[in-house]
């Protein structure tokens, strides 16, 4: 059978670092509730030029040149964002054009904090279905674009920045003990839809709008959901806790990882943390992870990794994988 083997991973944040001691000269907070409440101690923020797609095509040049591949070698392309360059084309077209490639296919996924789990079972479906040899998985978000600045509640959470993974179509036995994906899991429930969301949009106001949310309605149904979307990937691979290297939780709040972590009973030293340093930056939170952890030798080829995200819609979703 064949399986979406990840061969390469790349990530790029823009320039410019934004601590809590600067936001508390923006509004009334303070760098010690930010960290208690989030485990954020700084983001990076967009600057000029520095877009969706600009971050992205640094990130997929990245995971290009890490594969020893080029843009021909690719055929596929999912861009998962929710702060997309223009509203239309897709910043996936905009990333394949940077790129130079003129074939193949490339669309954007919009699942908020969860795209990029989406986008990995999206290319992995393709890839299965023989639809694609190789595609590139980007999550690419400028967050920080969508932020109303006055509101503490919002603004103080989330980062800009994008993360790339290569995922390649290799034959395999069949089993657990494969490289690539094993399983994905994904759940949404539009319910929620206005507990986290964007009050603007080009078919009601004709505006980008802002960020809103509320806050601990998100959180209470945070760590049920993604502990669902774990569990239901043990069952789906015969896989249980004791099994995984490492899990890649989407960096939205320190108290949510954790919390989730401990109820599934993961061990902390198996949990890659970088909410500290880049926020919450949706889509891009598990690549920038995932990059950071395999860069410095942490997760390894043939590491069992679970990837797990939940976030506006709601939208929830897991992937296991082997490295
Ligand atoms: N600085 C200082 N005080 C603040 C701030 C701030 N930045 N923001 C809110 N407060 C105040 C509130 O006004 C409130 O004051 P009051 O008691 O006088 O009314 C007090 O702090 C407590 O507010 P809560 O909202 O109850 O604080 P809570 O402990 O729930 O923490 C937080 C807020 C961090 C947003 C939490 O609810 C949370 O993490 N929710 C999950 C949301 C999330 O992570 N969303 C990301 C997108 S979704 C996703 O990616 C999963």
């Amino acid at each position: 059978m064949i399986r979406s083997v990840v061969r390469g991973f790349g990530a790029a944040l823009p320039k410019r670092v934004m601590t809590n001691k600067e936001i508390e000269s923006r509004v009334d907070t303070s760098d010690e509730w930010i960290v208690q409440r989030t485990g954020i101690r700084q983001r990076y923020i967009a600057g000029e030029g520095e877009t969706s797609a600009s971050l992205g095509e640094a990130a997929a040049r990245a995971a290009l040149e890490r594969a020893g591949l080029t843009p021909d070698d690719v055929d596929l392309i999912i861009v998962a964002t929710s702060t997309p360059d223009n509203t239309f084309p897709a910043t996936a077209v905009n990333i394949q054009n940077r790129l130079g490639m003129r074939h193949g296919a490339a669309f954007d996924m919009q699942a908020v904090c969860s795209g990029f789990v989406y986008a990995v079972a999206t290319a992995d479906a393709y890839i299965r279905g023989g639809l694609s040899k190789r595609a590139l998985v980007i999550g690419a978000e400028t967050f920080s674009r969508l932020l109303d600045w006055t509101d503490r509640t919002t603004c103080v959470l989330f980062g800009d920045g994008a993360g790339a993974i290569v995922l390649e179509a290799q034959e395999a036995a069949g089993t657990k003990a494969d490289r690539g994906v094993l399983t994905a899991q994904l759940r949404s429930d539009g319910a929620h839809r206005d507990k986290l969301y964007v009050d603007g949009g080009p078919s009601t106001t004709g505006t980008v709008g802002h960020l809103r949310m509320e806050g601990r309605e998100v959180f209470k149904h945070a760590v049920g959901m993604i502990t669902d979307v774990i569990e239901a990937a043990f069952e789906a691979t015969g896989t249980t806790a004791d099994d995984i290297d490492w899990l890649v939780p989407h960096q939205a709040n320190r108290r949510i990882i954790d919390g989730s972590a401990k109820k599934l009973g993961i061990p902390l030293e198996k949990v890659v943390v970088t909410v500290d340093l880049h926020g919450n930056t949706s889509a891009a939170s598990i690549p920038l992870a995932l990059d950071a952890a395999a860069s410095d030798g942490r997760i390894k080829k043939g590491d069992l990794v679970m990837l797990e995200a939940m976030g506006g819609g709601f939208t929830w979703g897991s992937v296991l994988l082997r490295w």
